[in-house]
């Protein structure tokens, strides 16, 4: 367990690189994988989740060649995945474990996954009943809804289903199920979450129909090899947005960052609280679209962030907190209880660790309620192994009068290993308080 120790700032600026998006990178494996011919990814994000990815694809024999932020996969198809010897460890990381559920519902080999103590508490039913519904055969703790699981595939049907959540990795689980499921696949959510997977699965040749919120797939396409440009990630972007209207004397651009509009729901709802965000023209429109971001100090204030956004800010919210115990009035944030089953019990380890920190913050049963706090002060806190907590404390520190102490700081290296150097080098010009 490392700690680090964060000391307030007196304004951040300077240009940063976001490093590349982690739904992205992990599909980009995952599809190359099952894909015929080779696949080149550029971009990738080399956090330790999307490391587990590939270790899961070369323990099935896929051959995988990982260089910084370029990797190229030699797919032989879905049917050229072996039955992996050892179990599968996804380490701290939802989308391997539920996304490989869906693809691990259609080889005809049996496989154990499992994962960290964080992965021993979510929920996987939501995929694993789905995918039985399907013809899979999954077994694990609570009738499949615990790691670990051992699965046993092959011959899954399509199915029409309605998830009662709206989560990518439900969504992109069951789709890549149908991929070479018998017949249509269809799933419907209530409101739409990001749509990586049905523009990727585009991109390596897999058609995909969308109509509103739901998805189709016909079986039996098949997936070619491609290249995949990976832009920065919109949810590790998110800390420098908030880091750079909060901080007082800042100027931060953030370049390359993912414009998808299933992503961008913090930018909607930093706007709406009066930041100071201006975006370059969009490219890369038709695959991922992408953006540089500058962001200045601005005065914020407090709104109501619900309904059909939420899924378009999940991975955003701790970070959106913070901003609001520096906004005028009150925010409540609500309809999002989905941050209960993340990497940490996301509306717990929120408010628990910012009170800490003085801040005016009451959970309630499916979000929480923040008042402007005029003064944050420097605490010991904890990440509790959650990247995105450790993140959004460190931006907190910057504020806090005193210095802080972050346990639990290397779980960052989940999602933006590079994250404390940036942070330093934002801070390069100024003198510390
Ligand atoms: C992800 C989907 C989201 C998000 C997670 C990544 C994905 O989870 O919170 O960090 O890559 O599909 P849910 O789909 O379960 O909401």
């Amino acid at each position: 367990m490392m700690s680090k120790r964060l000391k307030p700032v007196s304004g951040l600026q300077g240009t940063i690189q976001i490093p590349g998006d982690k739904s992205i990178s992990h599909r980009a494996v995952m599809f190359g994988s099952i894909a015929e011919g080779r696949t080149t990814v550029q971009g990738f994000l080399t956090g330790d989740d999307c490391l587990s990815t590939i270790d899961c694809f070369r323990k099935m024999g896929v051959s995988i060649h990982q260089e910084n932020d370029t990797v190229i996969i030699e797919g032989k198809g879905l049917e050229g995945l072996k039955e992996p010897v050892d179990i599968l460890d996804v380490g701290n990381s939802g989308t391997t474990i539920r996304l490989m559920l869906g693809i691990l519902a259609n080889t005809p080999f049996h496989s154990c996954i499992t994962g960290d103590a964080s992965i021993a508490k979510r929920p996987m039913k939501r995929v694993t009943g789905p995918l039985r519904g399907m013809g899979a055969a999954i077994e694990g703790r609570d009738e499949g809804n615990f790691v670990p699981l051992s699965i046993r595939g092959g011959h899954c049907k399509g199915t029409d289903y309605q998830s009662p959540v709206a989560s990518a990795q439900v969504k992109s689980a069951i789709l890549l199920a149908g991929v070479s499921a018998e017949g249509t696949t269809s799933v419907t959510e209530p409101h739409k979450s990001r749509d990586h997977t049905e523009r990727m699965l585009g991109a390596f040749g897999c058609k995909v129909a969308v109509d509103g919120n739901t998805a189709s797939i016909k079986g039996g396409q098949g997936l070619k090899g491609t290249h995949i440009e990976v832009p920065g990630d919109i949810s590790s972007a998110a800390f420098f947005l908030v880091a750079g209207s909060i901080v007082p004397e800042s100027e931060i651009t953030l370049k390359k960052v993912g414009m998808n509009p299933t992503r961008t729901g913090v930018i909607d709802v930093l706007k709406q609280m009066g930041a100071d965000i201006t975006i370059s023209p969009i490219e890369g429109e038709g695959a991922e679209p992408y953006a540089d971001l500058t962001v200045r100090t601005s005065k914020l204030k407090g709104i109501e962030i619900s309904g059909e956004i939420i899924p378009r800010l999940i991975d955003e919210i701790p970070i959106i907190a913070l901003a609001a115990t520096q906004a005028s009035g009150v925010t409540v944030i609500k309809d999002a209880a989905e941050l209960k089953v993340k990497e940490t019990n996301r509306i717990d380890t929120v408010v628990h660790e910012l009170k800490k920190m003085g801040a005016k913050i009451e959970a309630t049963s499916d979000g929480m309620i923040i008042s402007e706090t005029s003064l944050l002060k420097g605490a010991d806190v904890d990440s509790h192994g959650d990247h995105r907590i450790g993140m959004m404390l460190a931006v907190a520190s910057c504020l806090c009068k005193g210095e802080t102490t972050l346990l639990n700081s290397e779980a960052v290296a989940v999602s933006y290993p590079g994250f404390f150097g940036e942070l330093d080098h934002l801070q390069s010009k100024n003198s510390r308080v």
